[in-house]
């Protein structure tokens, strides 16, 4: 999967912003107040003190707000700053602090920037008081957790400029009195639980206005909502992704006057909605970079949509996203669009070949038609130019890449998705030239061939996502020690897939020999179906603090297992069945207290019931079947292992009765 629309919780989203910005300003509340022979009022100085008791500030943030001697001029103080002419307080700015907002600002009523974002207020309402701070021209309180309707009152701050209050878990209506803001020039209200039951008439009085989120809004009352938007003089940048927007209801559509649509409009983004059709009039939209309408209700040929946008929008055009329609046919001749950078079509009904003249995009960075019914041969003339092209997911269809041998490609991918491609037989010599690839999936696709040894023994430095699963590749796998996943961890870029990976998976194919060592912090590491051999031990090397899933069934691994579980504190899946394993299990599985589900099934274990497994609370499925445990089951199953759903003990030499009536049925 490539970038394109995609969705994370709020919150998840949120608490990340949080710790990112926290970590890039390094804890430091960023002050404003500026030393100077200004000094401020007596009254704001109280009403700022009046105003911190409301506020927790439990680590000091704020400590240079005080009435002692040294503090007295509260132009000095932290995320304050004075009218360097009148000495009045004009901004006010803090982050990662909480409590509640209190009445006290109204005795700052020279106030013309006030920013709040990133706080914890505990899901009081944004005060109705608010909309008397009449000069304000600056307001932001995204992300601060706050909850309840946005007061009408917000509408007499005639001054106003900027507006942020996404992600602030608001709900209600939109009230209509937020149009007479007819200096707003910055409006963001996306990700809340917004509506906006009738027409969207009020926002056609903000004439200012230049970039509008309304992301996640209920619009689906506004039928005039193209309408109103598009004659928006000086909007920039749209975004109203995820608002239940339909084009059904348009009928009134053809009597815009297209000419003065959309004069300034640089992206569009109406992703996530119900739309079915492309307005003809977007192809004169001169100024437009970006068009998203992934997610929405497009049918029929994709080249016959392509063909309606025959105006400007031609030499204009950087990013189409088309994703997740229900478009078929072939490809257009993008060619026409010289500018395009990003292309996204995944998961429509995309069918016949990929024609050569993408090959001529000489801009293209990222191209995704991924999970559609593609067909025919791609070989090097397909991307002949496209040495600027960064990531290619061609997945989930049927093609075939046929390339020379010893081809060159003119790129340096970052991501590469070739799932179910048709690569093989042997392993494709040019995926070694790729040394920036982070992620690189080519399974199912055909490959038998050699372990390209030399290969793994020095894989690309920035690699954190390998999938060659599904395919006969075959030999002994070298020792894989090369990765290094510390610079990851607070790569925003690294979010879009999962926080914490480095995954392997190497999983059905024809592997061999003993188990290499992965001396990684690999999360997830995937050896099933194969045909290792030996001894489990060699996998003890692996820096076990981020190791979250280990898959090892289905091979022909034997011994006793090494004792090293203790340095695996994270693991939630551990599965060695169908192997040769045989001894006791060891006792450091009881340092496994996170585990959720153990597969020993089908081996030789024996002994006692493992007694270790007693500290496993987590443990939802356990299979012990199909070895040779002997003695009583323990009454401690059902009392020190709550959480337990499925429990497969047969064929061994337990004796004794299972405690039934404690467990879940
Ligand atoms: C501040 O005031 C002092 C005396 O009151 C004066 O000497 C100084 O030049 C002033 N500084 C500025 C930047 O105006
Ligand atoms: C006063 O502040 C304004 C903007 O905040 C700045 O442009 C101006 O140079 C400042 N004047 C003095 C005398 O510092
Ligand atoms: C949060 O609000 C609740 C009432 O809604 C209150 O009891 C609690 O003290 C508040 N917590 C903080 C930290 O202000
Ligand atoms: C938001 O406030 C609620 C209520 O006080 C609290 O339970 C919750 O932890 C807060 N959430 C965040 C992300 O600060
Ligand atoms: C908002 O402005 C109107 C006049 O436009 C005034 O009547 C009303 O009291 C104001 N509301 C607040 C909260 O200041
Ligand atoms: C949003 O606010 C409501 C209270 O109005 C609260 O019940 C809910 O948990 C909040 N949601 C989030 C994600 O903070
Ligand atoms: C603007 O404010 C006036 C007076 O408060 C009000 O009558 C009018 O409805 C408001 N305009 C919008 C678009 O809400
Ligand atoms: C959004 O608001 C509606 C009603 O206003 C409520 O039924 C729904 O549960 C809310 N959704 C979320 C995710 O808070
Ligand atoms: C959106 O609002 C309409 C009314 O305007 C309502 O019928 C519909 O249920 C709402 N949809 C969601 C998902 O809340
Ligand atoms: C593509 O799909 C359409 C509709 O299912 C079909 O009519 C057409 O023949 C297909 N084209 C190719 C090249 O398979
Ligand atoms: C790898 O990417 C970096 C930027 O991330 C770039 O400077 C470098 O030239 C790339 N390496 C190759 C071989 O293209
Ligand atoms: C593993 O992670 C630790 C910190 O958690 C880091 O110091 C170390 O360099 C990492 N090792 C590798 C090989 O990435």
């Amino acid at each position: 999967m490539g970038v394109r629309s995609f969705k994370l919780p709020p919150a998840f989203l949120t608490l990340f912003v949080l710790v990112h910005l926290r970590l890039a300003l390094g804890g430091v509340i960023p002050g404003v107040g500026v030393a100077n022979n200004i000094s401020c009022p007596e009254g704001e100085r109280q009403a700022l003190l009046e105003f911190k008791k409301g506020i927790s500030d439990p680590d000091g943030w704020l400590s240079s707000w005080g009435s002692e001697d040294g503090k007295k001029n509260c132009c000095n103080w932290q995320g304050i700053r004075c009218s360097n002419q009148t000495g009045h307080v004009v901004q006010l700015q803090f982050y990662f602090l909480g409590g509640m907002i209190s009445p006290s600002l109204l005795e700052l009523p020279y106030l013309t920037y006030l920013d709040l974002s990133e706080n914890d207020f505990n899901h009081s309402h944004i005060p109705e008081f608010i909309g008397s701070l009449s000069n304000l021209e600056h307001l932001d309180l995204s992300s601060s957790n706050l909850s309840g309707p946005i007061p009408h009152q917000l509408g007499n701050l005639s001054r106003l400029q900027y507006l942020d209050l996404s992600w602030s878990n608001l709900s209600g209506p939109i009230p209509h009195q937020l149009g007479n803001l007819s200096r707003l020039q910055y409006l963001h209200l996306g990700w809340n639980n917004l509506t906006n039951s009738e027409n969207l008439e009020w926002l056609s009085y903000m004439s200012s206005i230049e970039d509008l989120v309304l992301s996640f809004t209920n619009l689906s009352g506004a039928n005039d909502w193209l309408e109103v938007v598009s004659s928006l003089p000086n909007l920039k940048t749209l975004d109203m992704s995820a608002c239940n927007l339909s084009l059904m209801s348009f009928s009134p559509f053809s009597q815009f006057n297209h000419s003065k649509s959309f004069t300034s409009l640089e992206s569009l983004q109406l992703s996530d909605n119900e739309i079915n059709d492309i307005p003809k009039f977007f192809g004169d939209i001169c100024t437009l970079r970006e068009l998203g309408l992934s997610g929405n209700n497009l049918n029929g040929q994709l080249i016959e949509h392509i063909n309606d946008l025959f105006g400007c929008i031609k030499d204009s055009l950087v990013v189409l996203s088309l994703a997740e329609n229900q478009l078929w046919g072939s490809l257009p001749d993008f060619a026409m669009f010289p500018s395009l950078k990003e292309i996204y079509l995944s998961s429509n009904k995309l069918n016949g070949t990929m024609p050569k003249t993408i090959g001529n995009l000489h801009n293209l960075e990222h191209l995704d038609v991924s999970l559609n019914y593609l067909q025919g041969v791609i070989s090097e003339a397909h991307f002949s130019n496209l040495s600027k092209l960064l990531s290619l997911d061609l997945s989930g269809n049927s093609l075939t890449l046929e390339f020379d041998f010893n081809w060159v490609p003119p790129f340096q991918l970052d991501e590469l998705y070739l799932r179910s491609c048709k690569l093989g037989p042997r392993f494709p010599n040019w995926i070694r030239t790729q040394r920036n690839v982070t992620i690189l999936d080519i399974s199912n696709a055909q490959i038998s061939d050699t372990v390209p040894a030399e290969w793994f023994a020095k894989l690309p430095p920035k690699l954190y996502s390998l999938n060659i699963s599904g395919n006969q590749i075959h030999g002994q796998l070298p020792n894989v020690s090369t990765m290094s996943s510390s610079e990851l961890k607070f790569d925003l870029s690294a979010l879009k897939f999962d926080l914490s990976a480095l995954k392997f998976d190497l999983s059905a194919n024809r592997l061999e020999g003993p188990l290499p060592l992965f001396s990684t912090n690999v999360t997830s590491l995937n050896l099933s179906k194969n045909r290792f051999s030996g001894p489990l031990s060699p996998l003890c090397k692996i820096n076990g603090w981020s190791l979250v899933f280990l898959d090892l069934s289905d091979n022909l691994l034997s011994g006793q297992l090494p004792n090293c579980f203790m340095d695996w504190p994270n693991l939630l899946i551990l599965n060695l069945a169908n192997n040769n394993f045989s001894g006791k299990v060891p006792s450091s599985f009881g340092f496994l207290l996170m585990l959720r589900t153990l597969s020993l099934h089908n081996n030789n274990f024996s002994g006692d019931f493992p007694i270790s497994l007693k500290n496993c609370s987590n443990l939802r499925l356990m299979d012990l079947g199909n070895n040779r445990f002997s003695e009583k089951i323990p009454a401690w199953i059902a009392e020190d292992l709550p959480q337990l759903i499925v429990l497969i003990l047969r064929s061994n030499k337990f004796s004794g009765s299972i405690p039934w009536e404690t467990l879940p049925q």
